[in-house]
């Protein structure tokens, strides 16, 4: 009996679960998560979007042509455009505590009722779980812990191990435990350019004449009139 309810349940999960992912990979063009994927029914897609093996998705938005790697999770996130995360990543939804109040434990500042103890009618202002945020363009290398509330801005790259606990600034490559500043990637002039070029809101056939210009070599500084050029032309094209 408990072992037709527990299978029940089961395969209760499990259908709702493929059933999704397959209405997703339906409804979403180039949308691949693997069978060993898990995704809740809140998370939002943009097209070309790939969730690799064991991979835990809460809550979340990812932008086009963005991957996760293996048995990554990403929880009250929104990740962009084109961003790489590699694999046992965990974005957000690690949730936090008061280091400041009498104790860290909830039940003296929170109604949630974690362990069953609530010692309040209502919750103090604390706010136990808040929004990550990962930009387009950004690398994130295998086990890389990012804090809730954090932003990575565009551009950014994280070193393999580190701990992201602050905001990282466009176009930074950060490392370490926690993560400091290793460089930026291009000069300051540079990176603001790039910052408001925002290629990646551009669509597949200029991402394509960037890529073939641009793309299979080191970028440099004067690369950015023919990238400024291609993307303008296209727009005057498009008008
Ligand atoms: C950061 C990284 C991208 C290297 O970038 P790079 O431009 O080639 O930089 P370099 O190798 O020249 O290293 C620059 C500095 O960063 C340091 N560094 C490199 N990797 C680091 C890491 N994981 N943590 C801390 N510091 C690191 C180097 O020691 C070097 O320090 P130094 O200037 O004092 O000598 C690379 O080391 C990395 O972590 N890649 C992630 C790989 C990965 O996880 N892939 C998963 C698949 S998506």
């Amino acid at each position: 009996m408990i072992g037709k309810m527990i299978s029940r349940k089961w395969n209760g999960v499990v259908g709702c679960a493929l059933g999704r992912r397959y209405l997703m990979q339906k409804r979403v063009a180039g949308f691949h998560a693997s069978m060993s994927s898990d995704v809740d029914g809140q998370s939002t897609f943009e097209d070309h979007v790939r969730l690799t093996k064991s991979t835990f998705v809460r809550t979340s938005h990812f932008g086009r042509g963005s991957y996760l790697g293996q048995g990554s999770k990403v929880k009250d996130a929104t990740i962009g455009r084109f961003s790489s995360i590699g694999p046992d990543v965990i974005i957000g939804g690690l949730g936090r505590h008061p280091t400041n109040y009498l104790s860290t434990n909830p039940a003296f500042y929170s109604t949630l009722g974690q362990t069953g103890l609530v010692y309040l009618e209502e919750s103090s202002d604390f706010h136990e779980s808040l929004q990550t945020t990962i930009g387009n363009d950004v690398w994130i290398g295998a086990r890389v812990l990012v804090l809730d509330g954090v932003t990575i801005h565009d551009g950014a790259v994280i070193a393999a191990g580190a701990v992201v606990v602050k905001d990282v600034p466009p176009y930074a490559v950060m490392g370490g435990v926690p993560a400091k500043l290793i460089k930026k990637r291009f000069s300051e002039e540079t990176i603001k350019t790039l910052v408001a070029l925002k290629w990646w809101q551009r669509e597949d056939s200029v991402l394509k004449q960037v890529a073939r210009r641009l793309g299979d070599r080191q970028f440099e500084e004067r690369d950015l009139a023919e990238l400024s050029e291609i993307l303008s032309r296209e727009e005057a094209e498009m008008r």
